[in-house]
């Protein structure tokens, strides 16, 4: 019998209904697209980054759409802080079931410039941030799994993580960190009924590129723009609510999503 689009469409609008969602780096990008989507599917979420102002907008369109989420300001080079976000999560729905570790930051250079500083910034927010929020959430997901719900840690990695490209060493030894991190975690939290994934995208047109300011990069960055249609951070959403939306017991560990004419 044919389903008709309506119905179809009602069936996403449910599909992660009683979820509590948890996403860093939601004011902009792939954060920001994943939240609007997985909303719109049904969960609650709670939306983290430093910009209150943007998390405020990215609120009002959940909800009047019909989505219900919360704002929750947060520094993630800061345990304090991510510690007080996830006391504000619990205040507010009890405690996470899906939490998407996803905030970032990507400065190439060459190493022999030696910008220890920004080697630093990439380590604390792709390394250490990670870490911070998974030490500040991990009690609520084992909380959630043991009261039998579906959970899911989703990290973002990237392609990066696999691949070389020059003046990006310390940017792919992070994810290089996150993607091993999640290949362990999973390990360890699967017998619980923890889901772990990791995402690693190719180039997403995002605020990400804007950071960079090394001319090397940025040469490189023009150049492969004018050869492919980069992602949107909606394709990549696509994939992370796929990920989520699994039957509890189908745990994909790792996905890969590319710009169709980005080979390497
Ligand atoms: N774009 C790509 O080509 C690409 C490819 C592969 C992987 N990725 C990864 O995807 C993730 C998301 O990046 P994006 O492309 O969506 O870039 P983006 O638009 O620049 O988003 C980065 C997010 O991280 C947040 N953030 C930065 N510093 C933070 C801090 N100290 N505390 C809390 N939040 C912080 C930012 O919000 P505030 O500034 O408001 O704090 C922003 O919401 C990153 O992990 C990135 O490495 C991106």
């Amino acid at each position: 019998m044919a389903t008709s689009s309506t119905s179809l469409s009602s069936q996403f609008a449910t599909q992660l209904a009683g979820r509590v969602a948890v996403i860093t780096g939601a004011s902009s990008g792939i954060g920001r697209a994943s939240a609007l989507l997985l909303a719109s599917r049904g969960a609650r979420v709670a939306v983290l980054a430093r910009r209150k102002e943007a998390l405020d907008t990215l609120v009002a369109e959940i909800t009047a759409a019909g989505g219900e989420a919360i704002a929750v300001p947060v520094d993630v080079t800061d345990q304090a802080s991510v510690d007080a976000a996830a006391a504000q999560v619990a205040a507010a729905y009890g405690r996470a079931d899906l939490v998407f570790n996803n905030a970032g930051v990507m400065l190439p250079g060459a190493i022999e410039e030696r910008k220890l500083g920004e080697w630093e910034q990439q380590i604390d927010l792709n390394v250490t941030g990670v870490m911070r929020v998974i030490h500040a959430f991990v009690p609520q997901l084992v909380q959630a799994a043991a009261e039998g719900a579906t959970v899911d840690l989703v990290n973002t990695s990237s392609i990066a993580g696999q691949n070389l490209y020059p003046y990006f060493a310390v940017y792919t030894a992070t994810k290089a960190y996150v993607s091993h991190l999640t290949r362990h975690l999973r390990i360890e939290l699967g017998p619980k009924n923890i889901r772990v994934s990791m995402i690693e995208p190719g180039i997403v047109a995002t605020e990400l590129q804007g950071h960079v300011t090394f001319q090397g990069a940025k040469d490189w960055l023009a150049g492969a723009e004018k050869t492919m249609e980069f992602l949107q951070p909606e394709n990549v959403a696509e994939s992370v609510g796929f990920i989520v939306a699994q039957p509890k017991h189908v745990n994909l560990q790792q996905v890969v999503i590319m710009p169709t004419k980005q080979t390497t």
